[in-house]
């Protein structure tokens, strides 16, 4: 999710987070549905190989992702919540930035209730559960992305609250959504955008043109991204303890 800015709505209206969350109707997913899902799931675990930091594996088989067909939420719930607190609800698409950020604060974390056509696998108008669950959940598991998870949610309602969202939207896409991380001295994939991405996962790491400099918040806030090609550069964290506890050290009073 986020993964464009959406201008948000009436203030003096403002839905709350869960007017968005639909029912997932799993039973409603088609045969062809479930097989996208396990050709997806299998085509991506074998191109992120080792390219991937660990926690993303280890979320994988706690969450018994590996099951086949589409992950109905109540079940992932059941793995999920009892180990960091995160749930995920069943929205129709992207939902607007001021909602996802306050899902965020909740640790609710909303998944699309559609998957891509056969025949756009490797293009996506806008996130579906594919990218919603294989990118995202298995990081959930880790306790220090849980956590940076919902103290974005946090700076991000309050930066939008001042008008300055873009700068969290921007956080959040450096670490979250694309970003890479350092482990073992190797950089790896810890972004859901390319975990989840069959063109950009490989691309990310081993292109020798793009740019990958290091993350620090200063300098996520102040980088623009792109959400409709690939990234013209990549911040690698030098762990993901040292940004999550920088992202965490931020105030949402800052705004
Ligand atoms: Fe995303």
């Amino acid at each position: 999710m986020l993964h464009q800015a959406i201008a948000h709505n009436d203030p003096a209206t403002p839905p709350h987070w869960s007017d968005y969350v639909v029912d997932q109707n799993w039973s409603a997913f088609s045969a062809d549905d479930h097989a996208v899902w396990d050709l997806l799931f299998t085509r991506q675990v074998d191109l992120l190989g080792s390219r991937v930091v660990t926690p993303f594996l280890d979320g994988l088989d706690l969450l018994r992702l590996s099951k086949p067909g589409i992950p109905d939420l109540a079940e992932l719930n059941r793995h999920l919540t009892p180990r960091t607190g995160w749930k995920t609800v069943a929205v129709e698409g992207l939902v607007p930035d001021d909602a996802f950020f306050a899902m965020l604060t909740e640790r609710i974390f909303p998944i699309g209730n559609f998957i891509r056509r056969r025949e756009e696998l490797d293009y996506l108008e806008e996130p579906d559960c594919f990218h919603d669950i294989f990118g995202h959940v298995p990081m959930m598991v880790d306790p220090r992305m849980a956590r940076l998870m919902e103290h974005v949610g946090h700076l991000g309602t309050a930066a939008i609250a001042a008008g300055r969202g873009v700068e969290i939207a921007r956080l959040y896409w450096h670490s979250a959504e694309f970003g890479l991380c350092r482990e073992s001295g190797e950089v790896k994939i810890l972004g859901a955008g390319l975990t989840s991405s069959f063109g950009e996962a490989h691309f990310s790491v081993e292109d020798l043109q793009v740019a990958r400099v290091p993350f620090t918040v200063a300098a996520a806030m102040a980088t623009p991204y792109k959400h409709d090609s690939f990234q013209p550069l990549y911040m690698v964290s030098q762990s993901l303890d040292i940004t999550t506890d920088a992202i965490c050290a931020l105030d949402p009073a800052m705004f």
